[in-house]
């Protein structure tokens, strides 16, 4: 399989976000995201709404990705689709499709787990650095907190995970206490940028070991603000950049604390931070700094393979192929799936 090209298409619609990407071998030729911007104006994702957009985004969304990867549809080598874990109606989508076009254009079919992408999205060419086997995965996501050894591409283990809510949760629902729009990660790491993260203090939850808990700070968190409110009616208003500064600083101190204790437990110095609130840039900083003072490895994917995407649907299609991992046309969609 040396120099051979491969052309993969990737399908991504697990949540809101319907995308669609082609690679050659590991490099992304395109990758288009269509984002559901109807779920805004409900301060988080309706499942029912998700399913009936990614019907109707799904065939533009392919159309669009494989225009812009500048090959014809007939040179696609295979399909790799979102499996799990996610929205079933939104999974179902995007599984329907992948099958009936590989039957149409007769090419493999690969499934892939959201979560081993998230990671192994690291390896899409355009990153600087790769990391070695074995590296820790922490995967930061809407839907999922999870510390993974990764031993070898496919051979993943979960160390950690969260007890209740993700870490994408703790920020889109404080956010949502603030009165932000959906989702707030984003805009609470800009807003924070010009806050001072010592301003307020919120208790940290106590876990054990390598797990997480984010549903008592965010509980903390608007308590304080209703208090806070009652005093002064504009609170949020007149303190929101140090609102959100201080309770940036408090996430990502927890994400930090535990990679700590992963890296001491397992002797791994390869770190791989991954899922959407990878891209968030006080834990990046703070990272690459701890990274810097241990000599630990710190490997962030590229910001724009971070969040949902189909490039990394498409870096494992690609991966499982050249090792001859296909799917047959009985795999279904499934909310739950371990890594
Ligand atoms: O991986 P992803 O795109 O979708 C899921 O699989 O969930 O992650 C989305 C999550 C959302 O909760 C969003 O608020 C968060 O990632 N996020 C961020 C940032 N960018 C996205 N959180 C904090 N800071 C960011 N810069
Ligand atoms: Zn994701």
């Amino acid at each position: 399989m040396k120099n051979q090209k491969i052309y993969t298409l990737g399908i991504e619609t697990s949540c809101d976000d319907t995308a669609a990407s082609i690679l050659l071998n590991d490099n992304v030729l395109s990758s288009v995201i269509s984002s559901q911007d109807i779920h805004k104006i409900y301060g988080g994702v309706v499942p029912e709404l998700a399913s009936r957009e990614h019907q109707k985004l799904i065939t533009p969304t392919v159309n669009k990705a494989i225009e812009e990867s500048g090959i014809e549809k007939e040179q696609i080598n295979s399909i790799a689709f979102t499996r799990g874990p996610g929205l079933l109606g939104s999974l179902l989508v995007g599984t329907s499709f992948a099958k009936s076009l590989s039957l149409g254009l007769n090419i493999p079919l690969i499934e892939v787990n959201h979560m081993q992408a998230h990671i192994l999205s690291i390896f899409i060419k355009n990153n600087k650095q790769k990391p070695d086997f074995p590296f820790i995965a922490l995967t930061v996501s809407g839907g999922h907190t999870q510390l993974v050894v990764v031993r070898d591409y496919f051979e993943m283990e979960e160390i950690g995970t969260t007890l209740d809510d993700a870490v994408g949760e703790a920020f889109d629902k404080s956010g949502k206490i603030l009165g932000l729009d959906y989702p707030s990660g984003p805009l609470i790491d800009k807003l924070a940028r010009e806050g001072d993260p010592l301003t307020y203090k919120f208790t940290k939850p106590k876990v054990d070991g390598l797990n997480f808990s984010f549903s008592g700070l965010k509980t903390g968190f608007m308590n304080f603000i209703n208090k806070e409110s009652l005093v002064n009616k504009s609170f949020i208003k007149d303190n929101i950049n140090n609102i959100c500064a201080s309770l940036q600083n408090i996430i990502i101190e927890i994400l930090v604390e535990k990679v700590e204790l992963a890296i001491k437990k397992t002797s791994i110095k390869n770190i791989v931070i991954c899922g959407g609130v990878s891209a968030n840039s006080c834990l990046r900083e703070k990272m690459k700094n701890l990274g810097d003072n241990n000599s630990w490895n710190i490997y962030f994917p590229n910001i724009d393979y971070s969040t949902d995407n189909a490039a990394m649907i498409g870096i494992v299609g690609y991966l499982k192929y050249k090792n001859s991992i296909t799917t047959d046309l009985t795999s279904y969609a499934t909310a739950r799936y371990k890594i």
